[in-house]
């Protein structure tokens, strides 16, 4: 699906010098103050394993000079993100993301393909029950107004708030949003909303992010309060979270990051990407009654005697190079035992080879569901097994 929108994929270390995520993530947001698992290394740097990519690949755009080539770049990773948070059901220390950004374009189409990319792999995957929450978080130019007046109102209410939101207040009141503290919620609720703080170009292009969204079909719901945890972000935000998960509801979270390349040092480059929670995604393909069994053994090849053991290679050899999936055991062993081992694996045909067939020449194949055995030559069990195998 990621080549289908013309997605190539990157690769970057899972271990990043700490001042990265510092900068770009954010000194003041969870990820950097209590999650990270840094350490010194042998020369005193610090390096820490990546709670999240989309440092890494900006930081790989501006290392590799990308923006050398010009265009637009469109990447996609997989892999473990490591963040030191409190395990519980859909949250871990090392859980997996699946994850895309484009670099070189802040054009609001770019967000609602990106999004209706994501919506598509939900679909392909059989998640049915999500939703799809957007905002905008303005840019450097509205965002300081909005959180000057943020900070005027928590001034009269934050002694009400929970501790760390009390300490939000003070050092990046933006956070505030976040607190999922029930008794925080009411007075949260009551603050200024973000969206009726936007510049006139942020607002046109979270307009047009919408009204992209709806040409596309995509259904979403505007959620003012949703800032993300991470500091990085511009413009669009969003989130989609899934009901048959609990408390950790977020499936992928994502949004418009137009200033990263500069602050870690690179040119002016907007950008635009999600992550998806693997671990979380799993668990909504499982609620969703989709998780297929994997693949049985198309066949297990049942030998016995030596004589046999040069033969029964030779043909598993042949069929694997057919890309047929085949099994053998490499101890001799009885019939009846090794037939049982196939049922084991569930293999949907059984090749036995014993004297008898070494000199007619023709070995049996069982249908393991019909139980029907037939004689077939060597050179054709290739043939026949991908026909029946499809
Ligand atoms: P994030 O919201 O921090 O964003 O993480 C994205 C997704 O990763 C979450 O929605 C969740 O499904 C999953 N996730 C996060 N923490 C954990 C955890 N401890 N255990 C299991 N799953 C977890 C980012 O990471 C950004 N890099 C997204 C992005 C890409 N923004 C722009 N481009």
């Amino acid at each position: 699906m990621f080549t289908a929108y013309h997605f190539r994929e990157i690769r970057t270390p899972v271990l990043e010098e700490t001042a990265l995520f510092a900068r770009s993530v954010g000194a003041e947001t969870d990820i950097v103050t209590k999650e990270m698992y840094t350490f010194q290394d042998r020369d005193d740097e610090s390096l820490t394993l990546r709670p999240e990519a989309t440092a890494s690949v900006v930081r790989a755009y501006i290392e590799h000079s990308l923006y050398n080539q010009g265009g637009i770049h469109k990447l996609y990773y997989l892999g473990p993100m490591f963040r030191r948070e409190r395990p519980q059901k859909g949250r871990y220390r090392q859980f997996y993301q699946i994850g895309a950004e484009v670099l070189g374009s802040d054009n609001p189409a770019l967000d609602a393909e990106v999004l209706e990319m994501l919506a598509l792999f939900l679909e392909r995957v059989g998640i049915k029950e999500y939703h799809l929450l957007v905002n905008s978080v303005g840019c450097l130019n509205c965002r300081p107004q909005y959180i000057a007046e943020l900070r005027r109102a928590l001034d009269t209410v934050k002694c009400r708030l929970c501790e760390d939101c009390q300490r939000r207040a003070e050092t990046n009141p933006l956070r505030v949003l976040d607190c999922k503290v029930e008794t925080d919620q009411p007075i949260i609720e009551e603050l200024p909303h973000i969206l009726d703080h936007l510049c006139a170009e942020c607002r046109q292009h979270f307009d047009r992010v919408k009204t992209e969204l709806d040409q596309r079909g995509i259904a979403y719901t505007i959620s003012p309060r949703l800032v993300r945890g991470l500091d990085y972000y511009t413009r669009t935000t969003f989130e989609i979270t899934s009901g048959v998960l609990g408390a950790q509801n977020a499936v992928a979270g994502g949004g418009r990051y137009d200033g990263l390349a500069e602050i870690i040092g690179g040119p002016a480059t907007p950008g635009f990407g999600f992550s998806i929670g693997q671990d979380r995604l799993m668990m909504a393909v499982e609620a969703a009654g989709e998780l297929t069994a994997p693949d049985s053994l198309g066949a297990y090849v049942v030998w016995m005697g030596d004589a046999a053991l040069g033969a029964a290679n030779r043909l598993v050899r042949e069929l694997r190079r057919a890309d047929i999936s085949v099994g053998i055991g490499y101890d001799s062993s009885k019939l009846k035992k090794s037939m049982g081992v196939a049922s084991k694996y569930q293999a949907r045909y059984a090749i036995i080879i014993g004297d008898g067939e070494l000199s007619t020449g023709r070995y049996q194949v069982k249908d393991m569901g019909t139980g029907q055995q037939q004689e077939l030559e060597p050179s054709s069990i290739a043939s026949f097994l991908k026909e029946k195998l499809g």
